[in-house]
């Protein structure tokens, strides 16, 4: 019996790469390139910097990203473009279908649990009017570590106060869903780009296109 939806934020809630019209603007015809370098490296940075035990917040290792993409593309890094790319991440497009899903999850306890720290990503959530679906925003902040630490989704358990067999971990990332599952949830892959699961050992219990897709599939679970 599913109890509780703990639901990773950017790329399942919030189109990272609806940035990409002011890296056009910032820097034209490199804004497809910058979008979705920027976000490889922001993700490879938090894994590295959990893995050196570096921790920076995930603003921080965003802003580093977007500076490594930048240098690595040859294009310059003007601090006025930077500081407006930035202030991007605070306004990024949410998913059409997220209310929708949300209010379909019924009363069970649900949640953020996102890399993003608060000051980053509760603007985005307030802006989105997203608080008024969920009873908690949770951080990876919390715990000095990056998913997929365990402690990470442990967070979601300790502040929900549910087990985690009866939590469904939600995430459009690959990598994200893996290190949920290997944590011990039943998860949800929001697989938004049709691509192939990771082989990391675990499967998804769910596989579906959107999220509104996933709250229909689990309405009696
Ligand atoms: C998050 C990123 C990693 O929201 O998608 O945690």
């Amino acid at each position: 019996m599913i109890e509780g939806i703990a639901l990773d934020a950017y790329g399942t809630l919030y189109d990272v790469y609806s940035v990409e019209r002011k890296c056009e603007e910032a820097y034209p015809g490199s804004g497809v390139n910058i979008s979705r370098l920027w976000r490889q490296k922001q993700l490879e940075y938090s894994w590295l910097r959990t893995l050196m035990d570096r921790y920076e917040t995930f603003w921080h290792v965003t802003e580093d990203a977007l500076r490594y993409t930048l240098a690595e593309l040859g294009l310059a890094a003007n601090e006025g473009k930077i500081e407006a790319l930035m202030a991007s991440y605070l306004e990024l497009e949410m998913y059409p279908e997220v209310v929708e899903a949300l209010k379909r999850f019924g009363r069970r306890k649900k949640a953020i649990l996102t890399n993003g720290n608060l000051e980053m990503i509760e603007p985005l959530v307030r802006r989105t009017e997203l608080d008024r679906h969920l009873d908690a925003c949770l951080s990876a902040d919390e715990t000095g570590s990056f998913k997929t630490r365990p402690d990470v989704y442990q967070l979601a358990v300790d502040r929900l106060g549910i087990a985690k067999e009866r939590m469904l971990f939600v995430s459009s990332n690959g990598w994200d869903v893996a290190g949920a599952k290997a944590f011990g949830f039943t998860v949800g892959w929001i697989n938004r780009r049709g691509l192939p699961p990771e082989e990391l050992g675990v499967r998804a219990d769910y596989t579906v296109s959107n999220l509104l897709e996933l709250a229909e599939r689990v309405v009696d679970a």
